[in-house]
């Protein structure tokens, strides 16, 4: 299996400190079954800025050491950046990167709390320069949460998201997990990933969060998500689905 969220670089973000860290998490990736991990340190988020040439130098480096240590686990370079307003300007002077450096699917976080109201325009045009912004755990946003139709809008427009696999395991808390459940049945995401930190409180989650998914949506999501993945470092297109609204179900007794 591929995952394609994953702060296993180390020294350069709030994931692996050192590159023994690296080593820890590429290891319990190995145990859970992931083969390949994009590796996507944050960017211009406030407190970490990793540009496109020193990531690619790390993620070399990180491969040989792996090596090495006989760890059975490629390491591909990617980037998780912080919606800002000179994002494309950036891309086009090569300070970032798209997913595994071949694909056109570029990550965008969002702030944990809102949708800053420039997301549907930055968001076409990436479109135009011919990328797909993926927006990163979209369940974790709180004004997602609550407002899913602008997720829908921006799905419908072209934008693709990333859950995140603990997030639906219910690692995040009970509201988070009911939300990643809606955005897989109303075809508003197209990855799941591990987005982990370490090897403790913020691990790879894939084999527990896939073994549910499967259980609860069928050998078909479970394929559908892992294709996706494996069409993202391969530099294809991805599979998608018609987005459909999410229905908020109303509380008896009210209406
Ligand atoms: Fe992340």
């Amino acid at each position: 299996m591929i995952d394609i969220h994953c702060h296993i670089l180390p020294g350069i973000d709030d994931g692996a400190s050192k590159f023994t860290d690296s080593l820890q998490m590429a290891k319990q990736a190995e145990s859970e079954g992931i083969h390949t991990i994009i590796a996507t340190p944050h960017h211009q988020n406030g407190r970490f800025n990793n540009f496109k040439a020193d990531i690619l130098t790390l993620t070399t480096e990180l491969n040989d050491y792996l090596k090495t240590e006989n760890v059975d686990v490629k390491i591909l370079p990617g980037q998780e950046n912080r919606i800002y307003g000179e994002l494309i300007e950036d891309y086009e002077a090569g300070e970032i990167m798209t997913l595994a450096n071949i694909s056109n699917y570029l990550f965008i976080e969002l702030p944990s709390n809102h949708v800053p109201r420039y997301t549907e325009k930055l968001c076409f045009d990436l479109q135009m320069k011919g990328l797909t912004p993926v927006i990163v755990h979209p369940e974790r946003n709180a004004e997602l949460i609550e407002r899913s139709d602008k997720l829908y809008k921006l799905v419908k427009n072209g934008a693709a998201t990333q859950i995140t696999a603990a997030s639906f395991a219910g690692y995040f808390g009970k509201k988070i997990q009911k939300f990643t459940f809606d955005l897989v049945e109303a075809n508003l995401t197209h990855f799941i990933a591990s987005d982990a930190h370490n090897t403790t409180k913020r691990g790879f989650i894939m084999e527990e969060g896939l073994d549910l998914l499967e259980k609860k949506y069928g050998t078909d999501s479970l394929y559908y998500f892992m294709d996706n993945a494996e069409l993202i470092v391969d530099g294809k297109d991805i599979d998608r689905e018609i987005p459909e609204q999410i229905k908020k179900k109303k509380l008896f007794g009210i209406f």
